[in-house]
């Protein structure tokens, strides 16, 4: 009912505007006064924690992005090597994993059966199990030695975006949390991104408010067929997580690349007047990488690309080559996802809606998938 979706067309709008709070929600009691994370729900014990030799994440779709984001925190911030795999392959390869691994479940539904048979799988092997879930009670974290949940509360649309965000907090408090509890050299920096991620509702915040231009954009490419995404390092499943956003809502065919690989392939793709949009990694830290996305940008713009820029704040080397320019605040490099996806989450779901389609309920789709 309208009710239900307080004042919102739809569920997925609602669960967009909501994401602000769901952050926040999620961070709640967790950071103490000190500023260091307090993650005592997670039962596995600090000395337990600082045997783990090493890191396997398992999700799908969705779940699945925020863990490779994920990946990126944890091997930097704690330096134990960490893999992430789509649920459905991880068993079927008989993995490498022991007592000493730590498999991390990241579910929002806590149903879902290609997830739920890794976790069984890893805890067959002897490794622990955290899951990272939205649904008290679910299967998933009653199966699990220890559950973190996220705090997004119900997620009804299909397409899901507040419960991405907040699998984002809960996989930068395990990775800020296995590195305080092990001690990396990384001490000042993870006091300082605990901060940073504490005030990081705001920034999603002020995203929200500048949306407009997005949605006008999604419906001027409304007849369009394909649009792509670039990204590199967080920002790159970041574009993949646009790029499912898009064939979900949008039924448009849609791929997410890493930019560094378009050279060894998808730039063939590209020809005039085709959307890409580009996820630009913050000019600060690592310059390198901002500087090289760039190039891309020019060297996609040049071959007729109509280029839709998703930039930091303040980052003017990308104007010349933007055809649209999405400003995001500026964040901690790792935080960035955290407020570059949400201009795509706006942006499919009004194409979808200047398409005509079920936003909330996207044909061929269901909300937990509990088969295998
Ligand atoms: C996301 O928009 C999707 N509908 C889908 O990829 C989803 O993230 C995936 O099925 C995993 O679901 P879960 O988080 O409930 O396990």
């Amino acid at each position: 009912s309208a009710a239900e979706k307080g004042g919102y067309d739809y569920f997925m709008l609602k669960e967009i505007a909501e994401q602000p709070k769901a952050v926040a929600d999620t961070l709640l009691g967790r950071i103490d006064a000190a500023g260091s994370l307090s993650l005592d729900e997670v039962r596995i014990s600090a000395a337990e924690l600082r045997e783990v030799d090493k890191v396997v994440i398992v999700a799908c779709g969705t779940a699945f992005h925020a863990g490779m984001i994920a990946k990126y925190a944890i091997e930097h911030w704690t330096r134990i090597p960490c893999e992430v795999e789509l649920a459905s392959e991880f068993r079927y390869r008989d993995p490498i994993l022991d007592s000493r691994s730590l498999v991390i479940a990241i579910s929002q539904s806590g149903e879902t059966m290609d997830t739920l048979m890794a976790l069984r799988h890893a805890r067959e092997q002897g490794s622990r199990v955290l899951a990272i879930c939205n649904t008290n009670g679910s299967t998933i974290p009653r199966e699990s030695d220890a559950v973190l949940y996220t705090h997004a509360g119900p997620e009804v649309a299909v397409a899901s975006t507040k419960a991405f965000l907040t699998q984002l907090v809960a996989c930068y408090l395990v990775a800020l949390y296995l590195g305080q509890v092990r001690g990396t050299k990384w001490g000042d920096e993870i006091r300082a991104v605990i901060r940073d991620l504490s005030q990081i509702a705001g920034a999603v915040d002020r995203v929200l408010e500048t949306m407009e231009p997005v949605r006008e954009l999604a419906r001027s490419l409304a007849g369009k067929d394909t649009v792509l995404f670039l990204g590199r390092h967080v920002g790159y499943p970041v574009a993949l997580e646009g790029a499912l956003k898009l064939k979900e809502l949008a039924y448009m065919h849609a791929e997410g690349f890493a930019a560094g690989e378009l050279k060894h392939g998808p730039i063939a793709l590209i020809e005039e007047d085709l959307p890409v949009v580009v996820v630009v990694p913050s000019p600060r830290g690592r310059s390198v990488l901002h500087d090289k996305i760039v190039s891309n940008i020019q060297e996609i713009r040049a071959r007729g690309a109509r280029t839709i820029v998703i930039a930091e704040e303040g980052d003017e080397a990308v104007t010349p080559y933007a055809d649209h320019l999405v400003r995001i605040p500026a964040t901690p490099v790792l935080l960035q996802p955290l407020v570059a996806t949400v201009p795509l989450q706006v942006f499919a779901c009004e194409l979808a809606t200047a398409r005509g389609n079920e936003v909330d309920q996207p044909r061929n789709l269901a909300k937990s998938v509990t088969v295998e």
